[in-house]
């Protein structure tokens, strides 16, 4: 998601929903969000006002507490965005719709309903084995580095970061990670999910749900060890449509994510004194590199969201039936009220990078993910062990989204392997 409007914060004078409200796609990116969130929180306390693109009016959740509160209570901020009192302020070609949009699929489900959708995401993921799935990474990561490695150098956000998710999550439905098919498969998940200029989003989604279709049937006719089968077989008894909505979902939710926290980890890894110059030198280890950018630079920085069941409190703010919330993770995990000192980050799981509550990402999601990218990291760096940045650390810049934190490329340099 790539946010438009003015380059400074703005307030929007006039405003009758907000006076005063932050326009988010105004806000600097370029900056740590530890910082652009204490500036947002002591400007406008736990719950601030804000305006989305075309100045739709929305709250951000910034407090640990606040979001904790919001996530826990689905009977009062609830996940059917069906509910929202702006749609009529709302074009169809509103660049969040796809974020926001209903549609049948795990993530818009409520109470009964969502726990039969995500029991059975929970089990299908439960039956990947940890181990072969990180055998399968080192495979696909090298794969992927040998084709730059022996160049002497790599832009690694689209060689490696984006990629291996991507092939990673395509492999555990059940469909090879390599093969023109996949690759097609790949490229329309890619456009669906990122578009650049001159993609068609909607042709390629379509493909999409096309190749989904011809899976599932695959599957019923031949059954194997892989997500697709398990929800096919699984006895709550989801219709095809529903399994195909929902395999889009884990692999849209496992990608980009996981991708960006792969490239926010080596970017810590390449950057900070701690660990660079030379990586396998450094003091900290890439499972503490991992955990703390997701105290500081989670891939998820704000995720749009939840509605209002009806008119309620929050952090001294009154809150109407329908109003939407946008949970601020990376201000929630940088709160100052959990870090007084100053010092953000610890060695514990306790940040809220995977959210929280009835629609958390779902367990063991975050396992494999860590499985994922910390193969990823530990592959590059074996296969790469000299590997530079190829920029100066202030060159790098971040992805200009209110809502990913990523990098727009992550441009490195090696000795060149000869295969
Ligand atoms: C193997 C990789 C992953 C898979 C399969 C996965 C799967 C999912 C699924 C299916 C959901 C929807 C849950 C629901 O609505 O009930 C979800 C939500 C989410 N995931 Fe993940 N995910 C992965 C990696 C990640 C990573 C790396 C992050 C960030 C560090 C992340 C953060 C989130 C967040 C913030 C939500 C939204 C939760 C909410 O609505 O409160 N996920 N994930």
């Amino acid at each position: 998601m790539t946010d438009t409007g003015s380059s400074s914060p703005a307030a929007a004078p006039g405003c009758p929903a907000h006076p005063g409200a932050v326009r988010l796609g105004g806000l600097e990116y370029q900056q740590t969000p530890s910082q652009l969130y204490r500036t947002l929180r002591r400007e406008h306390g736990a719950v601030a006002p804000v305006l989305l693109d075309g100045d739709v009016p929305a709250w951000l959740v910034l407090g640990y507490s606040e979001v904790g509160y919001v996530t826990a209570h689905d009977e009062l901020f609830a996940r059917d965005s069906r509910r929202w009192n702006q749609w009529e302020n709302i074009p169809a070609d509103w660049p969040l719709m796809p974020f926001v949009g209903y549609q049948p699929s795990v993530l818009f489900t409520e109470g009964a309903e969502h726990q039969r959708r995500a029991g059975v995401i929970t089990q299908a993921l439960e039956g990947v084995d940890q181990f072969e799935l990180g055998r399968e990474c080192e495979q696909i990561a090298d794969e992927l580095i040998a084709s730059f490695a022996g160049s002497g150098h790599a832009e690694l956000m689209s060689a490696f970061a984006h990629a291996l998710p991507m092939r990673a999550a395509v492999q555990m439905c059940g469909m090879p990670h390599s093969g023109t098919d996949t690759q097609q498969l790949v490229d329309d998940l890619r456009i669906s999910l990122d578009a650049a200029e001159g993609d068609d989003p909607v042709a390629a989604y379509g493909r999409v749900g096309a190749r989904f279709q011809q899976l599932v049937k695959e599957k019923r006719e031949k059954p194997g060890p892989d997500v697709t089968s398990r929800m096919l077989q699984h006895p709550a008894g989801l219709t095809d449509e529903e399994i195909i909505q929902d395999l889009i979902s884990i692999i849209a939710a496992a990608q980009q994510p996981t991708a960006n926290w792969i490239c926010n980890t080596l970017r810590l890894l390449l950057t900070d004194e701690r660990f660079a110059l030379n990586v396998s030198g450094g003091r900290l280890s890439v499972g503490e590199a991992l955990n703390e950018v997701l105290w500081l630079d989670t891939p998820t920085q704000n995720f749009i969201g939840r509605w209002a069941v009806r008119d309620t409190q929050l952090g001294g703010r009154q809150i109407r039936a329908g109003d939407c919330l946008v949970l601020g993770l990376a201000a929630a995990n940088t709160d100052p009220q959990i870090w007084p000192e100053g010092h953000v980050g610890a060695e514990n799981a306790a940040h809220l990078s995977f959210s929280n509550g009835e629609h958390r990402c779902p367990y063991p999601a975050p396992l494999l993910a860590d499985v994922i990218a910390r193969t990823a990291v530990e592959a590059l760096l074996e296969r790469l062990p000299d590997v530079v940045l190829d920029a100066e650390p202030h060159e790098l810049t971040w992805r200009p989204s209110i809502w990913m934190r990523g990098l727009t490329s992550l441009p490195v340099r090696f000795t060149p392997v000869v295969q």
